[in-house]
């Protein structure tokens, strides 16, 4: 992922590409490249980082044509460099690729090609497309991406350019959106209307499944098996600004309503339903060596901190080995009990924050083994981490973290489920868990299309100057994050607690004045927290659940009831930090505060 841009017609290319491309640099990105048909063949330029050192690159050594295609990239396999920066080429130099998604089944499919005597030079999944393109090809470009597509598993939006098949664009959708732009003569596709917008408002979105073809004289959409479809050309009346955020208002709320698919993008490819457990390509362990730790440390920082929390509970619960979960900024100054027993799990979404570098940093001197695990794909936690699990939720704007946290939580997850397997966790309980993972991305989505329900209890509290979360078990930490979410968009002072302790010191700020939100699922220590509920509206607190079903016991007990769906207790957290997600978006956006760049906040602490 993340952005491509593709033109033909009878205007030079090049200022058409990188000027979209451009306009997509708001999603984020670390490395840029063109592949245009210079009439004789195809030239590439790209360049790790910015696209103005992709314009450099293009100053000292120009390009030129009338149709080519070009991307931004996100890196999710291999590191951000020029190399693995699209656009893809086959052997020859003949096809180029840009491609947004993951192909999963791509070390299969490279094993097959190199068998066949196909040169890589890259570590990206894209190329296998350019390879695999390159090995269907019989004249016809349009055929050979259909053949290939045939063997692919993943998902993937590309735009493919062949100097066998000239002033042509072939473009084909499935899970990762791409839409064709009309014009005078001229066609172009893009991952996003605000990449073309500047040159034509009359697009056709495409459906997964289909594939489109661009010549200048005009577009066809078809499916695999080349037969044509009817699309409806729209005309966009949104401004850019809209577009960029995919008609939401904010990011953050943009981010939020992802959950489903990020969800889903972070498991794909990695539960093995039959065995009960989790495959996980870039652990770097075998099972002996997985097996041989004594204990774990996992060492993060902010909404990260609060992934570890809930993984903590996970991992003692099914796999018993011992964990420890710590600040990274404190780990660092301390003098952790950490040698080459401990396995030092590290999270981070940008991969960069400083504490936690160095946090990992200091286990590594003390022997210990560490493991990333990280949004950002070649940040400096992936690379100098010795293996880990890529959450792949995209990037991330707003700076409140909210869809990389519920990535943080399944990758978790999957790593307890792997590590419980090869310890005591039966395959029926394994089998039990994967069951509710899977269910996962339907359940959010459940959630969010209830989104207006949680914006009328926003309504309602939207000037509260205090806020309580509480909630026990897995969900001590959603308390937390709650809190978090809250305090970081709002401004509004809010604590996470452990239900219980608070009647060891919160209770006394308890009066009709304190909204208190409970996280209250029916999970093991449901009928625990249902006393603290008590407690609170005994001193006439107003109190917001987060339920799953109805219970007696809290009759006449709840201000503002959520109904989230039923799922296993560990995984309870990531459906329960939805409506709080919500909730904070809600009364920022009714309090008027900044809510994708609240202030003093940075997405990405580098400094200590
Ligand atoms: C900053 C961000 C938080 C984030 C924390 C850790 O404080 O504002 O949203 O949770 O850093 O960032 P990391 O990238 O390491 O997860």
């Amino acid at each position: 992922m993340c952005g491509i841009v593709g033109y033909v017609g009878d205007r030079a290319a090049t200022p058409l590409l990188i000027d979209g491309l451009k306009r997509l640099e708001y999603r984020g990105y670390d490395s840029a490249g063109v592949a245009i048909l210079n009439g004789k063949g195809i030239e590439t330029r790209k360049a790790a980082g910015k696209i103005s050192r992709l314009e450099a690159v293009l100053a000292s050594n120009p390009v030129s044509g009338n149709s080519g295609i070009a991307h931004t990239r996100w890196a999710t396999h291999g590191a951000p460099n020029e190399c693995n920066a699209h656009p893809q080429m086959d052997c020859r130099g003949h096809i180029a690729v840009v491609h947004n998604g993951i192909i999963e089944n791509s070390t299969s499919l490279k094993a097959r090609l190199v068998e066949l005597g196909h040169k890589f030079v890259s570590e990206t999944d894209t190329e296998v497309l350019a390879h695999m393109i390159e090995e269907a090809f019989d004249g016809n470009l349009e055929d050979a991406v259909i053949e290939a597509l045939w063997q692919v598993e993943g998902t993937y939006g590309i735009a493919v350019v062949s100097s066998d098949d000239r002033d042509k664009i072939v473009a084909a959708r499935k899970g990762s959106p791409l839409l064709i732009g009309l014009g005078d003569g001229e066609y172009y596709v893009a991952s996003d209307a605000s990449a073309i917008l500047s040159q034509t408002r009359e697009v056709v979105y495409l459906d997964d499944g289909d594939l489109a073809v661009l010549t200048k004289d005009g577009y066809r959409v078809i499916d695999l098996r080349a037969k044509d479809l009817e699309r409806t050309v729209h005309k966009i009346d949104w401004d850019l600004s809209q577009i960029e955020r995919g008609g939401f208002d904010h990011f953050m709320l943009k981010e939020i309503f992802e959950q489903p698919e990020t969800i889903e993008n972070c498991m794909r490819g990695r539960l093995l339903d039959e065995e009960g457990t989790s495959k996980l390509g870039g652990l770097n362990m075998t099972d002996e060596e997985l097996l041989k730790f004594d204990n774990i440390v996992i060492t993060a920082c902010g909404t990260s901190w609060h992934s570890a929390l809930i993984g903590e509970h996970m991992l003692e619960e099914l796999t018993r080995i011992p964990v420890e979960v710590e600040y990274a900024s404190e780990f660092r100054y301390r003098n952790p009990i950490v040698n080459d027993k401990t396995l030092c799990i590290v999270i981070s979404q940008s991969g960069e924050t400083a504490d936690t570098l160095a946090a990992m940093r200091e286990a590594k001197n003390r022997g210990a083994r560490t493991y990333g695990i990280v949004n950002v794909v070649g940040s400096t936690i992936a690379r100098e981490s010795g293996g880990g699990i890529y959450v792949h939720a995209g990037p991330e704007i707003g700076v409140a973290s909210t869809k990389a946290f519920t990535s943080q939580v399944i990758a978790l997850a999957l790593l307890t489920l792997k590590i419980g397997r090869l310890k005591d966790v039966s395959v029926v309980r394994g089998k039990e868990i994967i069951h509710a993972l899977r269910a996962l991305p339907g359940q959010v989505k459940e959630i969010l299309d209830r989104a207006a329900e949680i914006e009328e209890i926003a309504e309602e509290f939207k000037r509260a100057q205090n806020f309580l979360y509480l909630g026990r078990g897995y969900n001590f930490p959603t308390a937390l994050e709650g809190a978090l979410k809250l305090k970081e968009i709002s401004y509004i002072h809010a604590e996470g607690y452990p239900a219980a302790e608070m009647k060891h010191g919160p209770i006394a700020l308890i009066d009709e004045m304190m909204p208190v939100v409970f996280i209250t699922p029916h999970d093991s220590v449901f009928d625990k927290v249902v006393s603290n509920v008590h407690e609170v509206k005994a001193r006439k607190g107003k109190v917001i659940a987060i339920t799953s079903r109805d219970e007696p016991s809290l009759v006449g007990m709840l201000d503002y009831e959520f109904r989230i769906p039923q799922t296993v207790d560990m995984l309870t957290p990531v459906l329960a930090c939805i409506p709080l997600q919500l909730l904070a978006y809600y009364i920022a956006v009714k309090r008027g505060s900044n809510v994708d760049q609240p202030r003093n906040l940075a997405k990405s602490v580098t400094v200590e």
